[in-house]
């Protein structure tokens, strides 16, 4: 089966390769790729900027239809739309899931593309928000640095449902306008806040850019990074979600009560076109990878 499979590092090492079927056992399900996100995390691994075995195929979730399950499954998943996420890499025709709480179906109402933005996307704005909430005790400032990443305008309309913190976004020159434009149709404008930045408020960094963050840093500001690790004054943070928040996640896009944007739709025979892409634009939405 063809499978996106990275040998070594750089855009070089990366190729569509034919792989082996994995094993399938009573507790397997099998899922048809349908769409794979390229996130940020994938580069980052082709660039040799994270541990990688030295043959891996890429990718951690996937967006597919369910065609065959195990004994010990139920038969009703065949035919169900779903995500799934599975460390041994998703940027294949075919995964073989073994673990049950990590396929997680997809409602009518949303769209595939929708969903793939889902993975290392509004899961990890979901993340975040529940600390964010956690943290914000009355009515509190955050500041978002990244806000137009793809994290950052899940964030903001997760924030705006909960209801009780103000955001002050922090965008580079370049992405300005694109955001401004996706601000206003979400019909979020008044909803963010460019006043004065409080002493007590809360830094949420995305961006990754050091220099930005130590702005910050220097002025004695709370900052947590989903970017920055092992930087004294920056909290790393990253947790898994629980099966259920994936549901409500997809509820709420369900309900349009939270959108997602996708940049590029790639066919997986574009891989090196869109690995390109993906590294040299500004965020503008989700890049996705078709394998139909
Ligand atoms: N900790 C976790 O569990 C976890 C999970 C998922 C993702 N992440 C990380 O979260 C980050 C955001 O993910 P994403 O999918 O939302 O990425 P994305 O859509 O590609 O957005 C990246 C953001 O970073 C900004 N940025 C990049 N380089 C910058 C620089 N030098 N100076 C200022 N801003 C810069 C981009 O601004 P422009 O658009 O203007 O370039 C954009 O706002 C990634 O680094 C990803 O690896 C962490």
């Amino acid at each position: 089966m063809k499978a996106v499979v990275q040998n070594g590092f750089g855009l070089s090492s990366v190729a569509v390769t034919d792989v082996d079927e994995v094993p399938f056992l009573p507790m397997s399900a099998e899922i048809e790729t349908k769409k794979v996100p390229l996130l940020p995390y994938d580069i980052m691994k082709i660039n040799g900027e994270l541990y990688t075995d030295k043959q891996t195929t890429l990718g951690y979730g996937a967006v597919g239809v369910v065609t065959k399950v195990g004994a010990l499954r139920s038969k009703k998943l065949i035919g169900q739309r779903v995500i799934v996420l599975d460390q041994n890499g998703t940027f294949k025709e075919k995964i073989v899931s073994n673990m049950p709480p990590l396929i997680i179906p997809i409602p009518d109402e949303v769209a595939d593309e929708e969903a793939v933005a889902v993975i290392g996307g509004v899961d990890t704005a979901y993340m975040l928000m529940k600390k964010i909430i956690r943290a914000a005790t009355a009515t509190k400032q955050v500041v978002i640095l990244g806000a137009n990443s793809v994290v950052g305008i899940s964030l903001i309309q997760l924030l705006k449902n909960k209801g009780n913190v103000t955001i002050i976004p922090e965008v580079r020159q370049e992405s300005r306008n694109y955001f401004d434009r996706l601000v206003e149709s979400l019909g979020m404008d008044a909803f963010l806040n460019t006043e004065k930045i409080m002493a007590d408020a809360l830094v949420v960094d995305i961006a990754g850019n050091q220099g930005l963050v130590s702005l910050y840093k220097n002025q004695g500001f709370e900052i947590i990074s989903v970017v920055i690790q092992g930087v004294p004054g920056i909290k790393f943070v990253s947790a898994p979600l629980f099966p259920n928040e994936y549901a409500l996640i997809l509820d709420m896009m369900a309900q349009k009560k939270l959108r997602v944007f996708i940049d590029k739709d790639f066919s997986v025979n574009q891989i090196d076109e869109a690995i390109n892409y993906q590294i040299m634009s500004y965020s503008r939405g989700r890049n996705v990878i078709s394998f139909d």
